[in-house]
């Protein structure tokens, strides 16, 4: 038996229903299974300083203790209700959120829910290995932090499954504990999660990049006319936000270490860089390049009618919904997108509706410049002359309009041949990787210490020292 309030804290009346307790204590012992099958390797004794949400308000939600990870008290946070809400935008506008599943959408619903839900466990999955390549006890911590809260965020969806969809959805979530990331038999739903995540930097580069594009996923959601899944998205909300400071400040800091070494040396051929026991940049505008396009996917279909069925349905909202100025109902109106015809890339208007992935590929792809414009800024406070920069929206694609083109970085459409040619001065190939993973060959555990291919972050954790012992192996 568990006492509820205790082992999962919540704010779902968690001990007064019968039948979510029932649910959660057969898939409770299957999650732990999952844990010690994939979680962190070798982490099960480790004691980190970590941060548990124990309620939904200020001074709950980021409540830091040491806690060993399978003794982490995954709980079910929903933002409180606010009586008022409606469904906001598509036919159903006006209405009163719904407070149960509308009959009809059911199976859509169930399927928004599992594939958001199948992204949390799969980049458990993708980083289980890189504990054992740590930088530093503080980048130890975080990773652990990062992969503990994918952890809630799998229970926040299975709580959904549970309590909304009965039969079906305790089968979905049992699926969700079933599918591996990468694996060939029975892999995640969505592609960039099952693509590996074999080092630092492509740690840093995922929770950037692909834990961003969990942002604007659930930004959506968060708008949605069933009010739980809203609700439920809200409160991951406020975890994400680490998540992606994790990734942005980790590329940054590499970022200047690598520039510091450039200036110290005064070498700039990267082979002399990679003497020096730094990653080159070009090196890194290559993983830039790599994980951008992967995550650019995830968005699905430039025009996609399942989008314009989920936001007529009231089900997935845009990015900022109700903050948007129009009638939120999208009949009308238009919005431009790109294809490839007769060899040249043209922009098209298409019906708004139609066009929903898009748009919210676009609200990423802003934000996203934002973020590589400050990393800009770390090279150019160190005087190097180097740009970083964005590839062309429709280089190596696998999904939508530029899916089976061949679009170089700065958006020329060339031959299947000519792409090749230059694959590898735009991607990360083998050597690189190789190289990269040649630099991360041990762990770094002593407290204050960081490896010499990444500079110290500004501050520590919950104002805790650099040198502070944010992890303790036992
Ligand atoms: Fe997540
Ligand atoms: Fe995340």
């Amino acid at each position: 038996m568990i006492n509820y309030t205790e082992k999962i804290p919540n704010n779902v009346d968690l001990g007064r229903d019968r039948v979510l307790q029932r649910a959660l204590e057969h898939w409770q012992p299957a999650f732990l299974g999952w844990w010690y099958d994939m979680g962190p390797t070798e982490s099960r004794n480790y004691d980190v300083y970590l941060r548990t949400a124990v309620s939904v308000e200020p001074d709950g939600w980021a409540h830091f203790d040491y806690v060993k990870m399978p003794e982490y008290r995954w709980g079910i946070f929903l933002q409180p209700r606010d009586e008022q809400r409606q469904v906001n935008f598509g036919t159903h506008k006006g209405q009163p959120a719904w407070q149960e599943v509308p009959g009809e959408y059911r199976s859509t619903l169930r399927r928004i829910i599992v594939t958001q839900g199948d992204t949390e466990p799969a980049s458990v999955e993708q980083q289980k290995m890189l504990g054992l390549s740590c930088p530093s006890l503080y980048d130890l911590r975080n990773i652990f932090q990062v992969n503990v809260e994918e952890g809630r965020h799998l229970w926040a969806m299975v709580y959904l499954l549970h309590r909304y969809f009965g039969r079906d959805g305790r089968e979905e979530a049992e699926a969700l504990l079933a599918r591996r990331s990468g694996d060939t038999d029975n892999p995640r739903i969505l592609g960039a999660f099952n693509e590996p995540t074999p080092d630092w930097l492509a740690f840093y580069m995922f929770t950037f990049f692909t834990d961003r594009d969990g942002k604007f996923q659930l930004c959506a959601l968060a708008e949605s006319g069933f009010d739980p899944l809203a609700r439920t998205c809200r409160f991951m909300l406020t975890e994400e936000a680490h998540h992606m400071f994790v990734g942005e400040t980790g590329v940054g800091r590499i970022i200047q270490r690598t520039c510091e070494v450039m200036k110290e040396n005064k070498v700039e051929d990267p082979s002399e860089v990679r003497a020096l026991g730094v990653i080159d940049l070009q090196t890194i505008q290559k993983y830039l390049n790599f994980h951008y396009s992967v995550t650019l996917d995830l968005y699905g279909s430039d025009v996609s009618s399942n989008a314009a069925n989920y936001f007529t349905s009231g089900l997935k909202g845009r990015f900022r919904e109700t903050k948007l100025d129009d009638d939120h109902v999208l009949i009308d109106a238009s919005y431009p997108v790109s294809e490839v015809l007769g060899g040249k890339i043209v922009t098209k208007k298409v019906p708004a509706l139609t066009a929903l992935n898009e748009r919210l590929r676009d609200d990423y792809i802003d934000e996203i410049a934002d973020g590589v414009s400050r990393w800009q800024r770390v090279i150019d406070e160190t005087g190097i002359a180097f740009r970083l920069s964005l590839p062309h929206k429709g280089f190596h694609r696998a999904i939508g309009n530029f899916a089976g083109h061949f679009i170089s970085p700065e958006g020329e459409v060339l031959t299947e041949e000519a792409w090749k040619q230059h694959e590898f001065e735009w991607l990360p190939g083998p050597k690189d990787y190789g190289f990269v993973q040649s630099l991360m060959t041990g762990r770094v555990t002593e407290p204050g210490k960081f490896a010499n291919w990444i500079a110290p972050p500004l501050r520590g954790i919950n104002n805790k020292r650099l040198n502070f012992e944010y992890v303790r192996f036992n």
